[in-house]
């Protein structure tokens, strides 16, 4: 039911421009990290999730992939190392829900960034969902039917806030076993992302559109690469 698979190419670039080590925020289940390590690039990974950390690690496995990652969340960041390179694989930032977290996040990728270092951070100003009330469903391997509905949304334009409630429903035979949960997103003008960034000591030196070109000043879906200020 996952929407999207992060392109490494984009990233294997970033780590390639700037260099090594690398560091990527929300690795997940470890895409694109394992392809970027299967490739000789040297990263670790963090998320805030220990089940996603352990498919990563269970896939490092199969795969025969060393990998070092950290459950940790990113606005408490507290890692034994600095890096060259910190970047998010997608718009996972939006998760933190308010300016304080996003704050807290920025703060931490400057302590961990090395002093001729670079951050990507994608974000995205999401539209209000098309989909309330309908339903997507997938089969599982044992056979077990997903559904993943989107029951009820609610937007706050001053708070800069969507929170979406979806139900996950999970049927097998006679057996149903259903989740409720609110999927939040908080977004960001861009002189209010820059100026988060420069209260971490990080300055914004481009922001770029999904083919890495500059970003138009309406384009709602863009990258921002911030390195040290101080
Ligand atoms: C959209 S997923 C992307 C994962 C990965 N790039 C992939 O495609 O497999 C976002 C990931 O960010 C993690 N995450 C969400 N909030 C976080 C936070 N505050 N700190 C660290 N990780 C977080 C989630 O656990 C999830 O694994």
């Amino acid at each position: 039911m996952r929407s999207h698979s992060p392109d490494p190419k984009p990233c294997a670039a970033f780590i390639e421009e700037v260099g090594g080590p690398a560091l990527e925020l929300g690795c997940g289940d470890g895409d694109p990290l394992l392809e970027l390590r299967r490739r000789g690039l040297q990263v670790d990974g963090v998320d805030s999730s220990a089940d996603m950390l352990e498919r990563l690690r269970r896939r490092a496995n199969e795969q025969g992939i060393a990998v070092t990652v950290f459950h940790q969340r990113m606005e408490a960041l507290n890692l034994p190392r600095r890096y060259r390179t910190i970047f998010l694989a997608g718009p996972t930032f939006t998760l933190l829900p308010d300016d304080a977290a996003a704050l807290a996040a920025l703060r931490g990728i400057r302590a961990h960034l090395a002093e001729d270092g670079a951050a990507l951070v994608p974000l995205f100003v999401p539209a209000p969902s098309e989909d309330i009330g309908r339903t997507r469903t997938a089969t599982a391997p044992d056979g077990a039917e997903l559904r993943l509905s989107v029951v009820h949304e609610e937007r706050d334009e001053a708070a800069r806030t969507q929170t979406t409630l979806l139900r996950y429903e999970r049927r097998h035979g006679t057996d149903r076993s259903v989740a409720e949960r609110p999927w939040t997103l908080h977004w960001y003008s861009r002189s209010g992302f820059q100026s988060l960034a420069k209260d971490a000591d990080l300055a914004v030196t481009a922001i770029t559109d999904a083919h890495g070109a500059p970003a138009a000043d309406d384009a709602t879906d863009v990258t921002f690469r911030l390195e040290p200020s101080t």
